[in-house]
């Protein structure tokens, strides 16, 4: 339950947030290139409702009624992405640099994430080509809306992208690789580093990443179980925070990427300004069972050396995600133990729940606990500097479509007709106390 004791104070300049990506919420189809995510909702089964994006929020033709519902919520600060489809067609940037304009003018600072899976249709991850393409892409966006935007997030997400969209086949572009998707983490994760070079090279000097992280708890003291969550815990959290935060591969892991690993993790751990975690729950893993099984829909070959378990005893959201705001401190500890100095500033860059409804009291109870629990860790000693609400607006649920609602404003798909939730005011009310 939400408590009516208030919310401690964050450190003066904490930034506070919403987050949205372009896919999932800007519709205007026509006026982009396909992504790889056009050509997996076209396909039969590949969405649960059957549903694209081609129109999702239609936010192109209604950014300023989006614009003036930040302003009107009070953040700061406004992370959405830039479609890389989008920019590549004609007068594509034109967009971006009305809405940076627009959000200036609203008082509502533009953080602008460079990747967020839309990848156009005609790039492959696994070519290594796609690092450097992706690092002349962003030169042309830093080069046209860098003299407004000062906060840069390169990519979201690259473990999601890997393991949903190229091991297991869930996500666009539907592949099921298994381990042989490796290079595409590295492929990313050195665009990651180029893109780093890009904005730095444009004067840019306040850059993330968007990273998804959580805890990892193994099913039991068993040693098979500790080892399964162990190798779990490499691939969702050290994967990609080793090489971005170290300069190096978990072990083991380097042998199996492709292409001079080591001169390319120079590049790979280019300083950041600050670490992005998205994080929603943590993952309760065990030994393999033997056979494949199904978690949150998501189909896990017997051939994985893990197994994804149910947790029990907490409140789930209508995704079937447990709430265990707690798990969040526990993350930034083990972050802060893990990478200790080497760890920059860190914003948590997204971080919410679907739920139905417009009176949305379980949303509240959620973020409520969350950011309290934010704020154990910042008392701890973590010094985390932004939080970023996702979502916005209910939108493009990616391989769920339009049936997970995550948005502080609902959206009625058939009339766009937005509509503020109880969380919004909420969260509204929150922004007020904090500054005042
Ligand atoms: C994250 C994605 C974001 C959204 C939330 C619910 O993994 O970055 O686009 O789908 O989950």
């Amino acid at each position: 339950m939400a408590t009516t004791n208030p919310i401690p104070r964050f450190p003066a300049g904490f930034l506070w947030g919403v987050s949205t990506s372009a896919h999932q919420i800007e519709g205007a189809v026509d006026a982009r290139e396909p992504s790889v995510w056009d050509l997996f909702t076209a396909e039969p089964g590949r969405v649960r409702d059957g549903s694209t994006a081609a129109v999702a929020c239609d936010h192109v033709h209604r950014h300023r009624e989006d614009v003036a519902l930040l302003a009107d919520l009070g953040v700061d600060a406004y992370r959405f992405s830039v479609s890389w489809p989008r920019v590549r067609a004609e007068g594509g940037l034109d967009f971006y640099n009305r809405l940076v304009d627009d959000l200036l003018a609203a008082g509502v600072r533009p953080v602008p994430t460079l990747f967020h899976w839309d990848l156009p249709a005609d790039l492959d991850w696994l070519e290594r080509d796609t690092a450097e393409r992706f690092a002349e892409h962003v030169a042309g966006v830093v080069a046209r809306l860098g003299d407004r935007v000062t906060k840069w997030i390169t990519l979201n997400e690259p473990a999601e992208h890997t393991l949903l969209g190229h091991a297991l086949g869930v996500h666009a572009p539907g592949r099921t690789l298994l381990f042989d998707a490796l290079p595409v983490a590295h492929h990313q994760l050195l665009a990651h580093g180029l893109a780093v070079r890009a904005l730095r090279a444009a004067g840019a000097f306040d850059i993330g990443i968007a990273n998804s992280h959580g805890p990892t708890w193994p099913a039991s003291d068993d040693e098979a179980d500790v080892a399964a969550a162990d190798f779990y815990d490499t691939l969702l959290n050290r994967l990609f925070a080793d090489p971005l935060l170290l300069g190096r591969y978990p072990e083991g892991v380097g042998e199996l990427m492709p292409g001079d690993v080591e001169a390319d993790l120079k590049t790979i751990a280019e300083p950041i300004d600050w670490y992005g975690i998205n994080y929603y729950a943590p993952t309760r893993v065990g030994a393999p069972q033997g056979a494949e099984i199904e978690f949150g829909g998501v189909r896990m070959p017997a051939e994985l050396p893990f197994s994804v378990r149910e947790i029990e005893g907490y409140p789930v959201t209508d995704f079937g995600w447990p709430v265990v705001p707690e798990a969040l401190t526990e993350l930034l500890a083990l972050f802060h133990g893990r990478y200790g100095d080497q760890l920059p500033p860190v914003v948590i860059t997204e971080n919410g729940c679907a739920y139905e409804g417009l009176d949305d009291a379980d949303r509240i109870t959620y973020l409520d606990g969350h950011v309290r629990a934010l704020h154990r860790a910042v008392e701890a000693g973590v010094d985390v500097r932004g939080y970023f609400v996702w979502s916005l607006l209910d939108n493009f649920e990616w391989a769920e479509g339009y049936g997970r609602r995550f948005g502080l404003v609902h959206v009625d798909f058939g009339t766009q007709r937005r509509t503020p939730k109880a969380s919004y005011g909420w969260y509204r009310a929150l922004l007020r106390e904090q500054r005042g």
